[in-house]
């Protein structure tokens, strides 16, 4: 096996160790490699930027992102990157319910993986950054929550603007943006982005070690799109 080969099963190896990713121990598997977690870390050897993380959330940070959450009473509930379902399925489990959940992904092979794992879930190929025209077909103009993975942090500012006035504009002033990041300061510094964050959880047991942020926006500043 090449060389490259090898250090992709050994990191592979070293996430199950720790029990990242357990809940597709019964899917198939060719060469004990979970099938889930070698399309995403092919993904990101190929574009490590878009993808920004190495391997999907561990259990432990998308049950901390679902609890951010309002499940019951939420109308509808966007997820921004889904990738290979992580938090999907945390989202679906707590019991929201398949029609109060949109999911978006920009890349091509995880959107595909996407809809083939979620039947009958709106899976939509696109960019967050035009949410609301990729949502406009669907009739919808706004959203109760939504729930990002995106790698803010690896994005020009330019684009991080862009992305967090769109979802805004979804939310309204009630809404919020629950989002998760792996260095210590916010992805969306107040004076940058005029929106209020906390820390609503910091998780331990996912690699890297996250931290879950809850955004919102007051009305005042939320920007007219198109
Ligand atoms: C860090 S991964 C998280 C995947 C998954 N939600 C999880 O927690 O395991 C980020 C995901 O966001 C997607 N993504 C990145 N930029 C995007 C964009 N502008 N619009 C839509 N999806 C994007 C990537 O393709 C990737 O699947």
């Amino acid at each position: 096996m090449p060389l490259g080969g090898t250090i992709v099963n050994g990191i592979i190896r070293d996430f199950k160790a720790i029990g990242h990713h357990g809940t597709r121990e019964a899917h198939g598997r060719a060469n004990g490699i979970d099938p889930e977690l070698a399309l995403f870390l092919g993904c990101w050897l190929k574009a490590p930027h878009r993808i920004g993380a190495l391997a999907p959330s561990s259990r432990y940070l998308a049950r901390a992102m679902v609890r951010q959450v309002d499940v019951r009473q939420a109308r509808l509930v966007i997820e921004l990157g889904g990738g290979t379902g992580s938090i999907t399925r945390a989202l679906l489990a707590a019991g929201l319910t398949p029609e109060r959940l949109v999911v978006v992904e920009r890349e091509e092979r995880l959107h595909r993986r996407l809809v083939e794992q979620f039947p009958g879930l709106r899976v939509l190929r696109g960019d967050a950054a035009q949410l609301v025209a990729l949502l406009r077909p669907l009739g919808i103009s706004s959203a109760s929550a939504i729930v990002s993975s995106l790698p803010l942090l690896s994005m020009p500012k330019r684009l991080r603007h862009r992305i967090v006035d769109q979802s805004f504009a979804l939310l309204g002033e009630r809404g919020s943006l629950v989002q998760f990041t792996y260095g210590i300061a916010s992805p969306l510094p107040a004076r940058d982005f005029a929106v209020s964050g906390r820390v609503a959880a910091r998780v331990w047991r996912n690699l890297p070690p996250a931290f879950v942020w809850r955004f919102e926006r007051a009305s005042g500043a939320i920007a007219k799109v198109a």
